[in-house]
């Protein structure tokens, strides 16, 4: 990945600038700071390496160079997207989803924010905001891919098995440029319908552990227990409860295992 293929995969997308940079703390933190200093909707950071690439609550990510898909996307809402920024986590996960369906790949979501392959993980997505008093001026939606099967974390450093497209393909993958071609592409796509019920239903029909009995960890010591339904129209996850009641946990610091 250089600048020159990166041109050339970008000159195909109505995007509204990027910024390469080879060795990178955080595409986040890049993306933060070039937000609040009036970056175009669109705008794309992205990087070959991190150093100090982070998932939720500040965990790490792993991105060694050479080998995986490090970016973040910033997103001005037009007063028409406003009422479904909470949508957006589905249109990115959808968009990974289907890029990986295209290489032949079966994709599940796993609420709110990873991708699995084969049940492993595979991708993540980090969205943060920047405000302006207390409306949302812009989103930062970070994304980070496995492609090589060497931008696979050591088991130690994982909570949840982690895979890449390489691992998972039994081959040489394709071409980062290509992959992002394709996620952006269907990241602009999807955000074009995130007012309609296609997308919910589509992301439901992409839920990991759908049917199944899943524990909600939130980091208190009652974790929730329930069978996985599917979605409410915010995006927020549907489960049913031992005793048949519904119950919906929203976005926030969530990670769903399945039950023991
Ligand atoms: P999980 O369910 O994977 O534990 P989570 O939802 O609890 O994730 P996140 O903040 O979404 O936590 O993800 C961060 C975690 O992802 C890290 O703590 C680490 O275990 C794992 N991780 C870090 N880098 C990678 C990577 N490149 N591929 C897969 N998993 C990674
Ligand atoms: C997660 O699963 O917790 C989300 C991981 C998000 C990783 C991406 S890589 C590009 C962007 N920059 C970061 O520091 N994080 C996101």
């Amino acid at each position: 990945m250089n600048e020159t293929s990166l041109k050339k995969t970008l000159s195909k997308l109505n995007i509204g600038g990027w910024r390469y940079i080879p060795s990178i703390g955080s595409t986040n933190d890049e993306a933060l700071a070039w937000a609040a200093s009036g970056a175009k909707d669109l705008s794309l950071v992205i990087a070959d390496e991190q150093t100090q690439g982070r998932g939720r609550l500040g965990r790490t990510w792993f991105t060694p160079k050479d080998s995986a898909l490090a970016f973040s996307l910033i997103l001005r809402p037009t007063e028409s997207l406003r009422p479904h920024l909470s949508r957006t986590v589905g249109v990115a996960a959808l968009s990974i989803a289907d890029a990986c369906l295209k290489q032949g790949l079966a994709p599940q979501i796993k609420w709110p924010n990873d991708i699995l392959l084969n049940g492993k993980k595979t991708a993540g997505i980090l969205i943060e905001t920047v405000w302006s008093g207390e409306d949302v001026d812009s989103l930062v939606i970070g994304i980070g891919v496995n492609v090589r099967a060497v931008s696979v974390p050591p088991a130690e450093m994982l909570k949840f098995p982690a895979t890449s497209i390489e691992d998972e393909l039994g081959k040489e993958p394709p071409a980062r440029e290509e992959i992002l071609h394709d996620i952006l592409s269907g990241f602009i796509a999807w955000r074009e319908r995130v007012a309609s019920d296609d997308l919910i239903h589509a992301w439901e029909q992409s839920l990991a552990f759908r049917g199944e009995l899943v524990q909600v960890q939130d980091g208190s010591a009652l974790n929730r227990g329930g069978i996985v339904q599917g979605l409410e129209s915010d995006g927020s996850l549907r489960l049913e409860d031992e005793d048949g009641k519904s119950m919906t946990v929203r976005f926030g610091d969530v990670s769903l295992r399945p039950a023991a």
